[in-house]
């Protein structure tokens, strides 16, 4: 026997002895779908998947882990789009999936507060909520496969942010295992607490590189009774940040959505998946919905449409008068995704600029990428009320991306913007912070990164690079 298929035995050995039940540590074929990312994009090997039940198997994984010096890649649903949440090339590692941490420990209705475990799927906690008749206002496309302890590590933003803000503001308290395996309890739901550091901001939004979040406390929100969705022909990013004012006018903070869409997403919605706007339209679409509890939501959506059609800021546009043909409006942007992956593989871009900056931003970037590379295909679309653009890049050879991609972030870096929005670094763009990040910003986070994870086991070569070499796939 060598010494690395005794060290190995050994490893799984004590992962098995810590876990109990054999189901519960993967190696081999079973661990595929755990080692590459839904997009096939990013992933390399790993010793085992680990997959514990509970915050003292996750700490005693972790302790197996320390002593050993094998790294951890933690995981939820596995929807990360920067290859954040499966192992890279470089390191001895595991994956630890938080999966089997389901329950949701607690509701309080009149506090309008949830305590779940990091792996309830977001969809799971958005029912839960509305069995109380509460919202968990967290919502995009890959919700049904999300799960919270990923959503709050990656800091998730999606569809709502400009009402409700970013995963960040909907956390109170979370328990997380540090590197040592040491368990910090933080399941408060206070909304108001100032007793020294607020330690689970650094966590919320650090990918897994500085702890393992187990479960949290999430602040709900009153359910709103009524909701209107609009889809509107715009002819151009310019008229749909005009419409975005005219719908602030009439409906105030009552919009909860306020999404752009291109022609071309539009184009590859219908090519393969079928999925038509209700109207003929070759230009731009803006998708609003707006949710209020008391009533006068249809009027308002009106003035503002009207607005809009008399100011020449949109050409036509349609309400929703079902919760149906809402879902058909709402279909045609959550399709975006799956349409842009079926039709090859992209340069994906999240980023944000000041709101008021958006059409400058996606015309300079337009034309600085055909300036410089031939055959490109844009696909733009995005949380435009929030700033945050998906501008996204089909035909590209695979060694162009990294050029590509400092076209793109140059033109963001002008527009004082940032080069990741809602999607995270993950491996992705490790090297795109280290270029636009400021200097002494990068060499504070690196300061954390040392004082929390100092053998630097918590999901390596993500956010950081920390000198070693690690590889995208
Ligand atoms: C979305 O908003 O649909 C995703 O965050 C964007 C993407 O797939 O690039
Ligand atoms: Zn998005």
């Amino acid at each position: 026997m060598t010494d690395s298929t005794s060290t190995y035995d050994a490893l799984l050995a004590a992962l098995h002895s810590v876990l109990g039940d054999a189901g519960l540590v993967l190696t081999g074929e079973a661990m595929s779908p755990y080692c590459v990312d839904w997009r096939g994009e990013f992933g390399a090997p790993a010793l085992a998947v680990a997959r514990p039940k509970t915050v003292d198997q996750v700490s005693a994984v972790v302790r197996v882990c320390a002593e050993r010096n094998i790294a951890i890649v933690p995981q939820g649903g596995n929807t990360s789009l920067a290859g954040g949440a499966v192992p890279i090339a470089g390191r001895a590692q595991i994956v630890l999936s938080l999966s089997r941490m389901k329950a949701i420990r607690a509701i309080d209705p009149v506090g309008m507060t949830m305590t779940a475990e990091a792996g309830v799927v977001l969809e799971t906690v958005q029912e839960a909520a509305r069995e109380h008749e509460l919202l968990f206002p967290i919502s995009f496309a890959a919700q049904g496969s999300s799960q919270i302890g990923g959503i709050i590590s990656t800091n998730a933003g999606g569809i709502n942010v400009l009402r409700y803000g970013m995963t960040r503001q909907r956390v109170l308290g979370l328990e997380a295992v540090l590197a040592d395996g040491s368990i910090v309890e933080g399941l408060r739901h206070l909304h108001k607490d100032n007793a020294g550091y607020d330690w689970k901001q650094l966590l919320i939004g650090a990918e897994g590189t500085l702890g393992i979040v187990t479960a949290a406390s999430l602040r709900l929100a009153p359910r709103p009774k009524h909701k209107i969705t609009a889809f509107l022909a715009v002819p151009d990013p310019e008229s749909a940040l005009a419409l975005l004012r005219h719908a602030t006018a009439q409906l105030g903070d009552a919009i909860a959505a306020f999404e752009l869409i291109s022609p071309s997403a539009l184009a590859l919605v219908k090519q393969h998946f079928g999925l038509k706007p209700p109207m003929e339209m070759q230009s731009w679409a803006v998708l609003i919905e707006a949710a209020a509890s008391l009533s006068g939501l249809r009027d308002a959506m009106e003035a503002a449409l009207t607005m809009a059609l008399e100011a020449g800021d949109a050409s036509d546009g349609v309400i929703a008068e079902t919760e149906a043909q809402a879902a058909a409006l709402w279909a045609l942007r959550e399709h975006v995704t799956e349409a842009e992956l079926k039709s090859g593989r992209s340069v994906k871009h999240d980023v944000s600029v000041p709101i008021n900056r958006i059409p400058d931003f996606i015309r300079d970037a337009t034309s600085a990428l055909h300036n410089a590379f031939d055959g490109l295909q844009l696909v733009v679309f995005g949380h435009v009320g929030d700033g945050n653009v998906h501008f996204n890049v089909l035909g590209a050879a695979v060694e162009a991306k990294a050029a590509i991609n400092r076209v793109v972030h140059d033109v963001v870096a002008g527009h004082q913007g940032s080069i990741s929005a809602e999607h995270g670094i993950g491996s992705y763009r490790v090297s795109e912070l280290a270029h636009y990040k400021q200097p002494s910003q990068l060499t504070l986070m690196r300061t954390l990164k040392r004082a929390l994870d100092p053998s630097n086991i918590f999901n390596p070569g993500k956010v950081l690079n920390d000198g070693r070499s690690f590889s995208e796939k």
